[in-house]
């Protein structure tokens, strides 16, 4: 079983009947979602609320019931993948653009649960590409003032055209190198006029389950300092 399958499934073992549930987006989470439609036929009672649309369609191809973020008041849990995360369980998130829902959602359940093949877990945050969700008005202006900040951005292409996302935004990828301080970079970044939201998750996941060289799981939680 490979590190996506392994941690994705794992998860699933913090999923409880009754259950309001954040559904991340990714090639990790999609073996959660799987595994969660299984929970679901078999008997179990959960509701998702989904951080894309493609999440949205794989939960309805596994049966999970869905409500939208206005349904609910707070979700229980929230699962999602990760890009990079450090020691301090920071993250890099949005390499599959879908940051925006994934930070309102995530910062809007009790617990939120990571699940990171090995080649996530980082001293340091920066050799991702931290993605930055900008309104289209006046994205070149936007830009100008994310490269003032000392990275390096490009605009998200698909198929030869700039990558919309789910909310009608253009994405910049940007490269800052190493990331010394993350929080002062995502509260800079969340200043500019014109960002809708950047890819750093500070100190937002209460769990991390990756895997060790061994292959064994291991599961990191985040103390109240951190
Ligand atoms: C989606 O926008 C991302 O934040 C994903 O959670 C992240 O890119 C991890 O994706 P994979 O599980 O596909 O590696």
């Amino acid at each position: 079983m490979n590190e996506k399958q392994l941690v994705g499934e794992k998860v699933a073992e913090y999923v409880k009947d009754g259950m309001i549930i954040g559904l991340g987006t990714g090639s990790t989470v999609r073996f959660t979602i799987e595994k969660i439609g299984e929970l679901v036929k078999q008997g179990m009672f959960v509701q998702g609320v989904a951080t894309s649309i493609r999440t949205e369609q794989l939960a309805k191809k596994h049966g999970i019931p869905l409500l939208s973020l206005n349904e609910v008041d707070k979700l229980d849990i929230a699962i999602d993948g990760a890009d990079e995360a450090d020691p301090a369980f920071h993250l890099i998130k949005g390499g599959g653009g879908a940051l925006l829902r994934e930070k309102m959602i995530a910062s809007s359940a009790e617990s939120f649960i990571v699940v990171a093949d090995s080649s996530k877990m980082v001293e340091r945050l920066g050799r991702f590409p931290l993605p930055v969700e900008v309104e289209t008005f006046g994205y070149r202006m936007t830009e100008k003032k994310i490269r003032s900040l000392g990275g390096a951005s490009a605009l998200r292409v698909k198929e030869g055209k700039p990558y919309i996302t789910d909310n009608g935004h253009y994405i910049f990828d940007c490269d800052f190198g190493s990331i010394a301080s993350p929080k002062k970079l995502e509260q800079e970044l969340s200043l500019i006029p014109g960002v809708v939201e950047n890819g750093l998750f500070i100190a937002m996941a209460d769990m991390i389950i990756t895997v060790n060289e061994k292959k064994d799981i291991q599961i990191k939680k985040r103390t109240k300092q951190e």
